[in-house]
């Protein structure tokens, strides 16, 4: 089947993402369809129904081309290869064109910051100093004190030339020279071979980390930590920023969402505008380390008061700990409200996959079940300081991405969705307590509550695009009221003690009940005229 990379459904407008809700796949966990333990497009295809009655408009899916996946796809050695765990390219396109069938659009994970060393440009740069991919990645002849992302230096020595490569994350991810303008001028081909076949996006890897100015000062040290103050942000970012979106818009109606390491919100900022990224992930929101609904409020604020434009709404990805784990310390009730919150204030929602579930953290009980090559960096920098084993594998677990990325659980069969093998990653039964069979079958569980708000949402155009008015925290109850038009729609989230809205005379309760318990939620329409 041919994949078109026209519009897909009549009347819809360039800003669809502001009405979509997203939900995030990592790639290796969805679904598996040849029993190689490792989810694939023919998998995903097979699950797209369900994802449709979910009510999500848009998927992301993390990394899938040619890798030899030190960090499960965000090291790229092929880009305009799929790896072949995933399938063919057919069943990619299939995949595509079912989402699209499905009114469903596709966003890649773009990684350019960095390629794999195994990538042919890097084989060729390193082969020799005056060789043409040279300077397609950063060769020194001395380090300077940047550190790598993972943990210990950022420089690696190739004793084949002498000189060292610098690498942002791990030492078999090298980064690419943006001040080379043929690195620019690549990348662009890739960007355009992907929207030429139809993906209708990107979410930028790293977006901010971008070297384009070279190798400036070594960084300060405070307190024992380094300051980023040269190694990201550097100058050149914007303008990269400015050729990457530039190169989007030659085609219609597509959609780039940055991902930007920096918790201030003055760098958010700066990137987000319709010739930047469209919008950028905000972590201080979205991977606020523990539950609090004044910190949350706090970030939904400064958000709207800071932050022009539309912003991000997530909590949870497969860089941390599950949202139920992490934010709702394995209460339902919390998960649900934490869920009201994402799917009714103003911004784009991302879902993590099995978030919808109730899905928790995994536990890696030895060395040997660890996967994320973060976690394996920490083990290893943990003994070179002295720790013992046990404490080295409690470090390595603090770090270990691998806690929010175990196969989705369809059904309460163990290995559920990877049935004719086991799956690429450990998982232990006693992590197995929740799956979708299960939620689906309750009233009010987890997925159904989902469910019910992206319906409501996808329904009501005042909840996608509406202004904020009275946003307020009230005890613990987070409220505010989205306006769109004439039309007017308040949530009330209660985090706090049990209470009773009184309702405004004429309102129309939309979801919830206005005597609210800890975490219910209530959403209501004004009748036209009334102010809350
Ligand atoms: C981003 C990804 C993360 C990856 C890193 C390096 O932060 O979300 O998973 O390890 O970039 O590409």
């Amino acid at each position: 089947m041919p994949v078109s990379s026209q519009p897909l459904t009549g009347g819809e407008s360039e800003n669809w993402w502001k009405e979509s809700v997203f939900y995030q796949i990592y790639m290796p966990s969805f679904q598996d369809s040849d029993g190689n333990g490792i989810s694939d497009f023919t998998g995903m295809t097979s699950r797209l129904d369900y994802l449709q009655s979910l009510g999500i408009k848009g998927i992301w899916l993390t990394p899938f081309l040619k890798s030899p996946k030190v960090d499960n796809g965000y090291d790229v050695a092929g880009y305009t290869e799929i790896d072949p765990v995933y399938g063919t390219p057919d069943d990619f396109k299939n995949f595509l064109n079912e989402a699209h069938r499905r009114d469903i659009k596709v966003i890649m994970d773009m990684v350019v910051n960095h390629t794999s060393t195994e990538s042919r440009w890097f084989q060729e740069s390193r082969k020799s100093r005056d060789q043409p991919y040279r300077d397609y990645y950063i060769w020194r002849d001395q380090p300077n004190n940047w550190e790598s992302f993972f943990g210990g230096k950022a420089w690696e020595y190739d004793s084949l030339t002498a000189q060292y490569y610098y690498h942002k994350f791990d030492v078999r991810m090298a980064d690419l020279n943006w001040s080379n303008p043929r690195v620019v001028e690549e990348i662009q081909n890739v960007l355009r071979y992907w929207l030429e076949l139809g993906v209708d996006g990107f979410r930028m890897d790293v977006i901010n980390f971008l070297t384009t100015d070279g190798i400036l000062s070594d960084n300060p040290v405070k307190d024992g930590s380094q300051q980023h103050i040269y190694d990201i942000d550097q100058p050149g970012v914007m303008e990269a920023m400015r050729v990457i979106k530039a190169t989007v818009n030659e085609y219609d109606n597509r959609f780039v969402v940055g991902e930007i390491g920096s918790d201030k919100l003055e760098i958010l900022s700066q990137y987000q505008s319709p010739e930047l990224m469209d919008v950028v992930f905000n972590f201080n929101f979205g991977s606020i380390p523990e539950f609090s609904a004044e910190r949350i409020f706090n970030e939904l604020q400064s958000m709207e008061k800071r932050m022009p434009g539309y912003p991000t709404l997530f909590f949870g990805s497969h860089d941390m700990p599950r949202l139920i784990d992490r934010l709702a310390d394995g209460d339902p009730g919390r998960a649900k409200a934490l869920a009201a919150l994402m799917l009714t204030a103003k911004g784009v929602p991302f879902i993590y996959y099995g978030e919808e579930t109730g899905m928790q953290n995994i536990v890696a009980e030895t060395m040997n079940e660890m996967v994320d090559i973060q976690g394996k960096t920490h083990y290893q920098l943990a003994l070179a300081a002295g720790k013992t084993p046990m404490e080295a594998l409690s470090e390595a677990n603090r770090h270990n991405r691998d806690k929010s990325r175990s196969p989705m659980q369809w059904d309460g069969s163990v290995h559920a969705g990877f049935t004719t093998g086991k799956p690429w990653i450990k998982i232990h039964d006693n992590y197995l307590k929740v799956n979708l069979e299960q939620s689906l079958a309750f009233t009010g569980s987890i997925t159904n509550t989902y469910k019910a708000l992206i319906t409501l949402r996808n329904k009501e155009k005042t909840l996608q695009v509406g202004s904020y008015e009275n946003l307020e925290l009230k005890d613990a109850q987070i409220q505010f009221t989205r306006v769109y038009k004439d039309d007017q729609i308040t949530v009330i989230i209660n985090f706090g003690n049990d209470s009773t809205i009184v309702l405004p005379a004429g309102s129309e309760v939309l979801m919830g009940n206005p005597a609210l318990k800890t975490n219910d939620f209530l959403i209501f329409r004004h009748s036209s005229g009334t102010k809350r």
